[in-house]
């Protein structure tokens, strides 16, 4: 075991260097370690931890540092935001539960720390294409009130291998070294690239390096990994991450939620029921696909100076074209309740008229 004067030695040479995260590490280490046999110089440690955690969080907000670089292009390596969100966003009922958890932990974030405990530093969110994961990072950002940082990895992942890796390590720097959260986005692309045998050391490098700074991450920030492709990732890579998030499909009424949210500055008439009809028709597909969907139709009404109305009709007729005839007739039935003709409601859902007229005649 590493004794006092190995820890002093280690704690002088990261001091010079100036290494103030990997001297958060070391003490937090040291604080365990020497629990038992220095007791007291461990809770003195623990003491100077607390205090310092707690000044640090107003003063280090304001540290305005150069992002990093790339050497050769001299483009700056990562996306530098800070968020905030007009209008409250509706989560699926566990996605926003565990992204809340993120947010009191790090509002007793004193409290933890003085009971040994941290809040969550890592977390990986894992989901298909546009069912919210990029904008939970950003959401956590703006409920957090510090910025953002966005590495691509997709992006960074397809130049010259070696200088991904210096790019890579620059960008962990400097996103360990202030107060903000870090998302790696298209986490998969490091898992995916396979490059040729002069690059596969290098490729295990990389990755290595990475899953440490997981384990590693300080407190101060929150580090986030998104990706579409679970399935590419190592179960040893998942378990380094301190909270996974799953993130579903939009379900009816989330769906409702949002299409709601996107039309609320139009008005037109039996808005209710072209809204829920329209959530029925779009199961399955992410936030992403209905957002286009609804904006589409936005811009196409404004464009045609065509009614909303009846763009949203067609936009009825399209998705209804795929779906079960008896889904087809709940839905009729729905149109036929506010009052649509049967002749009308025929037309938007594809049935003949002597179809609607059996069933209507049923209720
Ligand atoms: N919870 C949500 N509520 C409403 N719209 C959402 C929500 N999550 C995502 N969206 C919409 O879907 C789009 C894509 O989301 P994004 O976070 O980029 O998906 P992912 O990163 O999972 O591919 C967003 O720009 C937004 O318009
Ligand atoms: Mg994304």
């Amino acid at each position: 075991m590493i004794g006092i004067s190995d820890s002093y030695v280690h704690l002088v040479r990261l001091a010079l260097e100036g290494r103030q995260q990997d001297i958060l590490t070391l003490v937090k280490k040291n604080i365990k370690q020497f629990q038992n046999i220095h007791p007291e110089l461990s809770i003195n440690l623990k003491n100077e931890l607390v205090s310092f955690q707690e000044k640090s969080t107003v003063v280090r907000k304001n540290i305005g540092t150069p992002l990093p670089i790339d050497l050769d292009s001299k483009l700056e390596l990562v996306k530098k935001e800070f968020v905030s969100f007009e209008k409250e966003l509706v989560w699926p009922k566990d996605v926003g539960e565990e992204l809340l958890k993120i947010i009191q932990e790090r509002k007793y974030q004193t409290e933890l720390i003085k009971q040994g405990l941290t809040p969550t530093r890592t977390t990986l969110f894992v989901g298909e294409p546009g069912v919210g994961k990029t904008m939970a990072a950003k959401w956590l950002a703006s409920k957090l009130d510090i910025p953002i940082l966005t590495l691509d990895l997709a992006a960074v992942m397809s130049s010259y291998l070696g200088k991904t890796g210096n790019n890579i390590r620059a960008v962990l720097d400097y996103a360990k070294k202030n107060h903000c959260i870090l998302l790696l986005d298209e986490f998969d692309a490091i898992a995916k690239k396979r490059g040729d045998d002069s690059e596969v050391g290098e490729l295990k490098r990389l990755v290595t390096v990475l899953l440490q700074e997981i384990d590693e991450w300080p407190e101060t920030g929150l580090l986030v990994a998104a990706t579409n492709h679970e399935e590419l990732l190592d179960p040893a890579v998942w378990r380094r991450f301190e909270r996974i998030i799953e993130f579903p499909k939009p379900t009816t009424i989330e769906i409702s939620y949002t299409i709601n949210d996107l039309l609320q500055n139009d008005y037109f008439d039996k808005k209710d029921v072209i809204v829920n009809i329209l959530s029925i028709l779009s199961d399955g597909k992410s936030y992403a696909d209905i957002t286009k969907e609804i904006n589409n139709a936005r811009k196409e009404s404004i464009i045609q100076n065509q009614s909303l109305l009846i763009i949203l009709e067609d936009l009825i007729n399209k998705l209804s074209t795929n779906i079960e005839k008896t889904e087809k007739i709940t839905i009729a039935l729905k149109f036929l309740e506010v009052g649509y003709s049967q002749r009308r409601t025929a037309e938007i859902l594809g049935l003949s008229r002597d179809t609607i007229r059996k069933y209507s005649n049923k209720v």
